[in-house]
């Protein structure tokens, strides 16, 4: 007898194009697509945070709303939320959460009680959904910590710890772990009366965490299975004596954590047809390519000529990106005889000092602040070398984009960028240049490599091919997450 597809609800606070903040976005808008192409049977619930709807609406799908509500009980209050269904030409379907908890910024500066509580009641909400959806997930599959709420629910709620399914069973868990540097870590303050939490569960084996709330990690102990996003970083994370002081935890959980690298939406990072591009372009015809890096430098003021080395990075301005080794690196910029063009949005103290950098170094660096999507696509397909010096990076999807758009990746041996990046000097050749001590004359070293390899025309075109032609697409981890889900239900949850 066919095995029945797996019912899974995406609980997630990003979804590429609406709202992406980083790759987690790109992550919930394109998994989703290859699960159901392979037989899971998908849905995506969002907050509809400002500007989403009419997101949607521009971007031509259709919004179903019908008057429903979601009701859920929180700290002696009744919270509501609009339910409005997107109509995805794709087939998955699309929950988008309107509330007046999602009025603000998407992420807040500082995590406290109060804080934290739009992500709490979002997941209240999520497991509601079904009483208006009339469609019952088997799998609640949660991502990072704004998320992770919704497994300590399950099993530490006063209401919830009792939740089933119409066929009495309960549904099953999964917490995808895009970043452990961020946990929703706040003292406890009102959390219980407000979380709905039994107090219970804050010791050592449950939420607490040296006297405070930590929610991933209240998340990784509930869920029925954890995933992260590259089988390095599921390695590092339970070995590493990190910042991050949740390895311990991981480590006693490892028979429940799975390393899946992540793919990319292969269709719309496609340089074949991308149609934010003023060229496209392939692997095997690159005319259009040139004809991007020209519009590219039109744009930055160089000279829309210029045939040498062009290196452009598109990043979140936060430590993680390694901007602590590259800062330091721009003082010697002019001695590399490329030209560099950043575009990215953060910290304030990376902003103002690539801008100054761009301003004493005005012939050789170029610096867009903001977040901005179809220079992102200008970038990569106008670049030559992709900058990607990590200090750590669960999975990475940049150097995955860079080396589809024809931009060879220096990278940081660390993370999924290990996963995907070889270097050229390894045996058997390789489609970028690594580096792993975390300083600037590492990154200088391979900086300096990938320049002066540029200028060998040949060996180029050889190895910039060879990341062209790399398979980045989910089809192989769609796989993977399919036989967790089936795995985790045969198990029961
Ligand atoms: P992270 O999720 O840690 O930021 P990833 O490499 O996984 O890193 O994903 C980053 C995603 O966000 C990519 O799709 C990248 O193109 C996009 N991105 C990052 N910064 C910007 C920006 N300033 N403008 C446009 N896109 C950006
Ligand atoms: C996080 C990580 C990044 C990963 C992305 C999607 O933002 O920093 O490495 O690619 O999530 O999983």
């Amino acid at each position: 007898m066919a095995e029945r597809a797996p019912k899974v609800l995406f609980v997630g606070t990003e979804l590429s194009p609406f709202s992406k903040v980083g790759g987690l976005g790109d992550v919930m808008g394109s998994l989703p697509k290859a699960l159901l192409q392979c037989g899971v049977d998908v849905r995506v619930v969002t907050p509809a945070w400002p500007g989403v709807l009419q997101k949607v609406r521009d971007a031509g799908y259709k919004i179903v709303t019908g008057l429903q509500h979601v009701t859920v009980a929180c700290a002696w209050r009744t919270v509501e939320a609009i339910v409005h269904r997107v109509d995805d030409a794709d087939g998955v379907p699309i929950y988008l959460l309107e509330s007046e908890y999602y009025n603000g910024a998407m992420y807040p500066w500082e995590i406290n009680a109060a804080t934290v509580h739009p992500f709490m009641i979002f997941c209240l909400q999520a497991l509601e959904l079904s009483r208006v959806t009339e469609w019952e997930p088997d799998v609640f599959h949660c991502h990072d910590w704004p998320t992770a709420f919704l497994p300590c629910a399950l099993a530490w709620h006063h209401h919830y710890h009792h939740f089933v399914k119409q066929d009495g069973t309960r549904p099953a868990s999964v917490l995808t772990l895009h970043n452990v540097a961020h946990q929703g870590i706040f003292p406890p303050g009102p959390f219980f009366e407000e979380s709905g939490l039994d107090r219970s569960c804050f010791n050592m084996g449950g939420i607490e965490f040296y006297g405070m709330i930590n929610l991933l990690k209240g998340g990784i102990l509930s869920a029925t299975a954890i995933t992260t996003v590259s089988p390095r970083y599921a390695w590092e994370i339970q070995t590493w004596e990190s910042t991050e002081a949740l390895s311990g935890v991981l480590y006693n959980r490892r028979d429940r954590l799975n390393g899946i690298l992540n793919g990319l939406d292969v269709d719309y990072w496609n340089p074949a047809t991308d149609p934010l591009l003023p060229e496209c372009y392939s692997a095997d015809s690159l005319d259009g390519k040139t004809a991007c890096r020209r519009e590219l430098l039109k744009n930055t003021g160089f000279d829309p000529e210029w045939k040498g080395p062009l290196v452009v990075s598109v990043s979140r301005l936060v430590e993680q990106k390694g901007f602590d080794i590259v800062l330091p690196a721009l003082k010697q910029i002019e001695t590399l005889g490329a030209k560099f063009i950043f575009l990215g949005s953060g910290h304030r103290w990376i902003e103002d000092a690539l801008r100054d950098a761009a301003v004493l170094h005005r012939d050789s660096l170029c610096f867009f602040p903001g977040y901005n999507e179809p220079l992102a696509h200008l970038l990569y397909a106008g670049g030559d070398i992709y900058l990607m010096p990590s200090l750590f990076e669960p999975c990475g999807l940049s150097q995955m984009i860079a080396m589809r758009y024809g931009a060879v990746p220096v990278v940081r041996e660390v993370g999924g960028l290990i996963d995907t990046v070889v270097d050229v000097d390894a045996e058997g050749g390789g489609n970028g240049f690594t580096f792993l001590t975390y300083d600037t004359q590492g990154m200088f070293w391979s900086l300096r490599r990938a320049i002066e390899r540029f200028s060998n025309i040949r060996a180029w075109d050889k190895i910039r091919a060879k990341g062209m032609r790399e398979d980045f697409s989910w089809e192989k981890s769609a796989l993977l997450y399919r036989d967790l889900y089936r795995r985790i239900l045969k198990e029961g949850g």
